[in-house]
């Protein structure tokens, strides 16, 4: 009996000592560092590309970067008492030292591909466009470079990320880790293959499907469809004021869906943010009042082409 006790107090304590040993691994060990591999990139600045930046900047990068200033400054991503801890997205105007003046054109492609910044710190899963065309990639470069009311340099300063020790394990055990640099040039399909070019939008462009699946823990980014739940909604998200909306269900499901909406209902919902019904979407819904009539056509035959789904549990909460 003295002897089973015996044994059993040492495994213990070699389990308590290897759980200290990860604890403090976790806690203490500098963050992975990274290399910055510039990518070939080609920016052009005529008009059209500074346009389409534009349309992608500001319905996608706004909806994070939006500071005080309404300039690209940054805001605070995740409150300090969340799971990861206090994250602030990045002032990512044209200021030389605290925005991202400094960038070459190919770091900022890497860092968009791989989520690698200029450091070599690999800033997290949170904004990754692994397919977006190369073309479309070098545009939203054309356009933070270019001189518009919210890329004009900004001196907020934001604070450094403060994770929790969970969001310290996630990046330095590997379960957040960059993403591999393509090895290819990527391409857009052509907007008159209206399916392609629909689902091309509605995932590597404009990333509808990360908000519009289950959760973003189970989302694929690098082959959204396996996400789970695949637009079918229930992903709780928050607001600007951290209170939580859930994601609305866009497969053509008559009861859970949009199936029994026309394409002009579509067209304001998501240009306006207004339903059929009158109501205001809320502001976790970014307004896409830039996409031109091709561009909402494509989304909207993309989105009737999925199967009708049953929401996601989240939304039945
Ligand atoms: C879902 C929210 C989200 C979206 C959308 C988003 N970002 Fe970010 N971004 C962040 C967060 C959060 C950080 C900073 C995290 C950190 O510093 O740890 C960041 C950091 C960056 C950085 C790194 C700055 C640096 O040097 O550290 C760049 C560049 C950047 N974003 C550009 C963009 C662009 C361009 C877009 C649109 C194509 C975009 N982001 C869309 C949340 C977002
Ligand atoms: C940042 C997250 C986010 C992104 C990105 C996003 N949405 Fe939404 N969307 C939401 C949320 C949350 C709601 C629910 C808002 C509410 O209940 O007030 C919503 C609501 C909607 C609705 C209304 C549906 C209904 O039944 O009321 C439509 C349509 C829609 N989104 C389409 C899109 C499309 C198309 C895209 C991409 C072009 C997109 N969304 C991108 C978060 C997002």
């Amino acid at each position: 009996m003295k002897k089973i006790l015996k044994i059993s107090a040492i495994i213990i304590a070699v389990l308590l000592g290897i759980i200290l040993t990860v604890v403090l691994y976790v806690n203490f060990a500098p963050m992975p560092e990274h290399t910055v591999v510039p990518l070939p990139i080609q920016v052009s600045y005529d008009s059209s590309a500074v346009n389409q930046g534009r349309k992608i900047v500001e319905t996608v990068c706004y909806t994070c970067h939006k500071g005080a200033d309404e300039r690209l400054s940054g805001a605070m991503f995740s409150k300090p008492e969340s799971g990861l801890g206090e994250i602030w997205s990045a002032n990512i105007t044209n200021h030389s030292s605290l925005g991202i003046g400094a960038y070459r054109h190919g770091e900022l492609a890497h860092m968009l591909r791989t989520g690698i910044n200029r450091k070599g710190r690999f800033i997290g899963p949170f904004m990754l466009f692994p397919n977006m065309s190369d073309q479309d990639l070098a545009a939203v470069i054309a356009y933070l470079r270019s001189d518009s009311p919210i890329t004009r340099p900004s001196d907020i300063s934001n604070p450094k990320p403060s994770y929790s020790l969970i969001g310290k394990a996630l990046f330095k055990l590997g379960v957040f880790k960059p993403l591999e640099i393509p090895t290819s040039t990527i391409n857009a399909p052509a907007p008159s293959d209206t399916l392609a070019y629909g689902k091309y939008l509605a995932t590597s462009v404009f990333a509808c499907y990360e908000c519009h699946s289950r959760s973003f823990e189970t989302n694929d980014v690098l082959i959204p469809e396996n996400s789970e739940g695949y637009f079918a909604g229930g992903n709780p998200i928050e607001d600007r004021n951290f209170e939580i909306v859930i994601s609305a269900n866009l497969t053509p499901s008559k009861e859970h869906g949009i199936g029994s909406w026309s394409k002009d209902d579509f067209k304001r919902a998501i240009r306006q943010g207004i339903r059929p019904n009158q109501e205001l979407l809320s502001d976790v819904m970014p307004r896409f009042s830039l996409l031109s009539d091709q561009e909402v056509n494509a989304i909207w035959t993309y989105l009737e082409s999925l199967p009708a789904s049953e929401p996601n549990l989240a939304a039945a909460k």
